[in-house]
């Protein structure tokens, strides 16, 4: 009777063991095996400007056309792992063997510029480090111990008078420049799949390449202690870069083991026994009053999950920071850190890790914070444009969501364009080349959201306030608050929800409360005359206000054949008389009362590079039609095929 007591005992606490420790026993390896790269497991990776779909990290993005250029990106491993440590006296030194699958495909001729298998302390992406840099280091950190980095390149460009070759692989240590490189007979970036596996016992660096796991040849060994160059703690990953030559650069599956050191418990079963019983009495003691606590903490980590799974499943999802680190970025959301305030919350400036960053506290107030958060998580997240302001990430943690951007540190274009009469900071009033490249580069990332990414965007809050303007005061669209992808060709149905600044509005939306391109191409117009008049839009729906209407002030002068007055008065007539009028001509044609004879974005670039002419506006203000009449076929202007006006296309929030 006792004897199987005992035994039930010894059953259950194994049971215990395997249950509530199901990683004890790998806790003395440093361990991880993916074959592929499912979303369930993205959060065991730290990417640095690096995607992962399903199949493959994409240590460089995968992205279309000249995107493609000039990118550098870093993927690790989560955890850090122990590469050395002092014990006692004795250093001891920990060994490792990792196999990774390879896939680098050409995208020009040549393909440029290779990925590395890298091991740092300091796993953030050094900034420039595109094109020759492969992602290791930058022109200012090669051949600097701050570096903290030894890598393991795959060379696929003679980039530099000491590159043996454009296939080879090399050893670096706290540079680009290798200490020993071989040419390979597996020819790297022709899309074939390649397997790599690279060993160190401690004293030398090992590595072996083949197109199979069963034709792996070794290539090059080196005696290296990698202690003298790289902290106790180091992450493993890849980096990558491309130039003015590109290649996907993808990793298939990849493979790490390594001697845990940290770990030294020689913890024996009875000891382990004894543990467990005491963990029991205490769990089952504290258990309850626990009980209560628990239900609500997992109600709120569903919530927070829901929102990281929806994020997660983009490719490019941007970094996901804890609360800790932002209030300490922020100095606790300090209010002398406060950059401005918007409809969906507070922006802040912060420092996260010697770089500057703006971090916006979505207020709990804001109707939809939840939808307007994922909205811009996912839409300007997986987008990329140097007339953007890019995401670089994102924190939801105990009721806070908090968006991560990069700092603009000329603010907001408002701010120079309504000069504020009690501040009068008239010399902060732009020129005109100024003006007209910010027109210009609004139009670009206008133009990209509608025709140039996967899915089409669609902005809908252009306005002013909404425009950054980053040190050299070029133009980068924000706020991505009320963005909306288009899944077209659904079934049809409406979205009731009128959004956007009046003053900006297109009049259609006001009868069919419903975005589109040609509402986007709207506000875009009534932007152009902002900057170019340093007027306020004003407000064309209540009737009283009628004059003050931006749109309808200046075609009025437009009638009268006086539109250079509408020039803003700060210019002092600085400016090309020309340029102003096929400017404005654009402002007025993009605020057409008729949505179908709006150019679309498209058309209005090729306008401002002067590719096309300006299209001609009646003299006469054309009164509001609805339903409006789409132009005869001719007249057609093909790029807005597939907009909302033609018949089947809908815009559902995601
Ligand atoms: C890439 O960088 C090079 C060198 O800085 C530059 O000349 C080139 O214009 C860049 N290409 C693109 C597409 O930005
Ligand atoms: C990078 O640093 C190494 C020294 O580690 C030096 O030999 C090499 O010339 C440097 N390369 C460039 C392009 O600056």
């Amino acid at each position: 009777m006792s004897f199987s007591l005992v035994f039930k005992f010894l059953i259950f606490a194994a049971f215990i063991r395997i249950s509530f420790f199901p990683h004890v026993s790998c806790k003395n390896f440093h361990h991880f095996n993916f074959s592929d790269f499912p979303y369930e497991r993205i959060n065991e990776l730290r990417r640095f400007d690096s995607g992962i779909n399903k199949y493959a990290i994409q240590v460089t993005y995968d992205l279309s056309g000249d995107r493609m250029n000039n990118l550098s990106g870093r993927s690790f491993y989560r955890d850090p792992f122990t590469l050395w440590r002092i014990n006692g006296k004795k250093n001891t030194t920990a060994t490792f063997s990792t196999t990774f699958k390879l896939n680098i495909a050409n995208q020009s001729n040549p393909g440029g510029e290779g990925l590395a298998f890298i091991i740092t302390g300091k796993p953030d992406l050094p900034r420039n480090s595109e094109g020759q840099w492969l992602g290791i280091v930058n022109s200012s950190t090669n051949g600097s111990s701050e570096a903290q980095i030894v890598a393991v390149e795959f060379d696929t460009r003679k980039s530099f008078s000491e590159d043996i070759d454009d296939n080879h692989i090399g050893l670096n240590v706290n540079s680009i420049f290798s200490m020993d490189q071989v040419p390979l007979s597996v020819k790297l970036s022709s899309g074939e799949n390649i397997t790599v596996r690279v060993e160190y016992d401690g004293k030398n660096m090992i590595a072996f390449v083949g197109y199979g796991l069963m034709e792996l040849n070794q290539v090059l060994s080196q005696n290296i202690d990698l202690s003298q160059y790289l902290p106790e703690k180091v992450f493993v990953g890849f980096s990558a870069s491309t130039s003015n030559f590109v290649q996907s650069n993808c990793v298939l599956s990849w493979e790490f083991h390594g001697t845990d050191i940290d770990k030294k418990r020689n913890l024996n079963w009875v000891w382990m026994a004894v543990v467990v019983a005491v963990v029991l009495l205490l769990l089952t003691g504290v258990g309850f009053c626990l009980y209560r606590r628990r239900k609500h903490e997992l109600e709120e980590l569903k919530d927070a999950e829901g929102i990281e799974s929806h994020i997660n499943d983009f490719t490019m999802a941007p970094k996901k920071f804890k609360l800790r680190e932002l209030k300490k970025a922020t100095g606790r959301f300090s209010p002398k850190n406060k950059l401005g305030k918007g409809g969906f919350g507070t922006v802040y400036k912060g420092t996260w890790k010697n770089r500057e960053i703006a971090v916006k506290r979505v207020s709990e107030t804001s109707r939809h914070g939840k939808q307007e958060f994922i909205a811009e998580v996912t839409t300007i997240g997986s987008l990329r444009h140097r007339s953007l302001v890019k995401l670089i990430g994102w924190c939801y943690e105990k009721h806070e969501l908090l968006l991560v951007y990069e700092y603009m540190p000329n603010g907001s274009l408002d701010k120079f364009i309504f000069v504020d009469e009690k501040t009068g900071l008239d010399e902060s009033t732009l020129n005109w080349e100024t003006r007209v490249s910010i027109i210009h580069g609004t139009a670009q990332a206008l133009e990209y959201l509608h025709n140039g990414c996967e899915k089409r965007v669609l902005h809908r809050d252009i306005k002013a306030s909404n425009i950054l303007l980053d040190s050299d005061f070029k133009a980068r669209l924000g706020d991505f608050g009320l963005a909306r992808t288009i899944q077209d060709q659904k079934t049809h149905h409406s979205t009731n929800e009128i959004a956007g600044t009046p003053g900006y509005m297109a009049p259609e939306i006001f009868l069919t409360g419903r975005a589109t391109v040609e509402t986007d191409v709207y506000a875009f117009g009534v932007l152009i005359m902002e900057v170019v008049c340093g007027r306020k839009p004003g407000n064309q729906c209540e009737q009283n206000n009628y004059n003050s209407s931006i749109v309808h002030w200046l075609w009025e002068l437009h009638r009268k054949g006086r539109i250079l007055d509408a020039a803003d008065s700060k210019l002092e007539g600085n400016f090309s008389e020309e340029e102003m009028e096929y400017i404005l001509i654009l402002g007025l044609a993009c605020c057409h009362p008729n949505p179908h004879q709006r150019p679309s974005m498209k058309l209005v670039l090729q306008v401002l590079s002067g590719e096309a002419t300006a299209p001609e506006v009646p003299t006469e203000r054309p009164s509001f039609v609805w339903p409006a009449m789409p132009p005869s076929f001719s007249e057609w202007d093909q790029s807005l095929a597939g907009s909302q006006l033609t018949p089947f296309s809908e815009i559902t929030g995601r």
